[in-house]
């Protein structure tokens, strides 16, 4: 039985947690508060702040786990390096951990190695940040080096708002580096997940590419298939052959991609399940779950199929959302014989936060179960 030490209990490890149990896992499930979605499925658990290096070490020699397996970018990435060097599995590997957690190593990495990206610039005080944003002459995206689902990312189309974005950015950003990434911003027409395997042979399988609608820098509904003309999503295939061999290591990634006519831009990428990878919970033979399971324990991936088409949409929290709260109207909502609702069981909610997500066959049959559902404050 392989021990597993999972760093992050969201929704996502929670997941991942079932789908590494059924075939055999011991999981010791990490998050910073208790009862986190994983903690409420796994066999253990541990409650610390996993980018304190001295507590993250002192957990993983505690545990002696086979896997480290990261969920989220917030982690003391040095330790693992540590640990893999002394022998221990980090899942996809230490340096895709670290390389994906700052914004400014993966993207210069993905320079290096020749992938599109939108133009991009660094900028450590608001005289560089203007500096650039003047080169550029156009809108611009603004966000931190350090930050995930959309905290402290803005858009610019003005010094004014340049100003603005500067101090939106480091209240937002994560650690003490003040950096943050200037991005021209991309008028796509789609933006498009392709989750992408990496197995332990080296051998990479793909699933069918998910298209997805973002607010604030969050996702709120994906699709799957997205359907594209082959030559892009052989553009797409391509490059995500081309980083996820770079990276190394094995497991599946979600690579995010900008499409705009036939331009294909890498945006960025996870070295873990994607959120708008849950639409493969209701599509797909196997899920990206049960497709990283497999990868990360050694085994054989097998024929991904797409069983039928589908749509994700998020259960969000209102804007003015705290603490306690029941969801109600998922009887209602289940009317519709042919959807599907997986409600993540997060103990306390906060302005927009992802409380559960509707599955089901279309658009429209999605936003009629969500309009039927609320998150009421108690
Ligand atoms: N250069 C760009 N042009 C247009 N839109 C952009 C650009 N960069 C980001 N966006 C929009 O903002 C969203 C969030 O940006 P990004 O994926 O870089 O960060 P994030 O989602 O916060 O990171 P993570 O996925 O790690 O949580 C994108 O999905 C996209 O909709
Ligand atoms: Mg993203």
């Amino acid at each position: 039985m392989k021990k597993i030490l999972l760093l992050g209990s969201g929704e996502l490890g929670k997941e991942l947690t079932i789908s590494l149990q059924r075939l055999g896992c011991y999981i010791i499930a990490c998050d910073k508060y208790l009862n986190a979605p994983a903690m409420q499925v796994s066999q253990e658990y541990e409650v610390f702040d996993m980018l304190n290096s001295i507590i993250l070490k002192r957990v993983i020699a505690k545990h002696q786990p086979d896997l480290i397996v990261p969920e989220i970018e917030a982690i003391d990435t040095e330790s693992l390096k540590d640990f893999e060097k002394k022998g221990m599995k980090v899942i996809p590997s230490s340096r895709a951990v670290s390389l994906t957690m700052n914004r400014d190593k993966i993207r210069n990495r993905a320079k290096e190695i020749g992938i599109k990206t939108a133009r991009f610039g660094y900028a450590e005080t608001l005289t560089e940040l203007i500096k650039i944003f003047n080169n550029f002459n156009c809108k611009v995206v603004i966000k931190p080096v350090m930050s995930s689902s959309g905290k402290g990312q803005s858009y610019a189309s003005t010094v004014s708002e340049i100003k603005k974005a500067w101090t939106y950015a480091l209240a937002g950003m994560r650690g003490k580096k003040k950096k943050v990434i200037i991005e021209e911003f991309i008028n796509f027409d789609y933006e498009i997940t392709l989750l992408t395997i990496l197995d332990s042979k080296g051998s990479i399988h793909f699933c069918p590419p998910i298209g997805h609608i973002q607010e604030r820098g969050d996702y709120q509904y994906s699709w799957q298939p997205a359907k594209f003309d082959q030559t892009i999503v052989k553009q797409m295939k391509t490059i995500a052959k081309k980083i996820t061999k770079d990276l190394n290591g094995q497991g599946l990634f979600g690579i995010e991609f900008f499409v705009k006519k036939e331009e294909v831009f890498f945006s960025e990428l996870s070295p873990r399940p994607h959120d708008t990878g849950m639409v493969t919970m209701f599509t797909q033979n196997f899920s990206e779950f049960d497709l990283h399971a497999r990868a990360i324990l050694d085994f054989s991936i097998p024929k991904i199929e797409l069983y039928k088409r589908g749509v994700s949409q998020v259960i969000l929290a209102n804007k003015n959302a705290k603490g306690n709260f029941v969801i109600k109207g998922i009887e209602n909502a289940f009317q519709d014989k042919t959807i599907d609702i997986r409600i993540f069981g997060k103990p306390k909610t906060k302005p927009y936060r992802r409380m559960g997500v509707i599955l089901a066959s279309s658009l429209k049959k999605a936003k009629a179960a969500l309009s039927k559902i609320k998150v009421v404050n108690i």
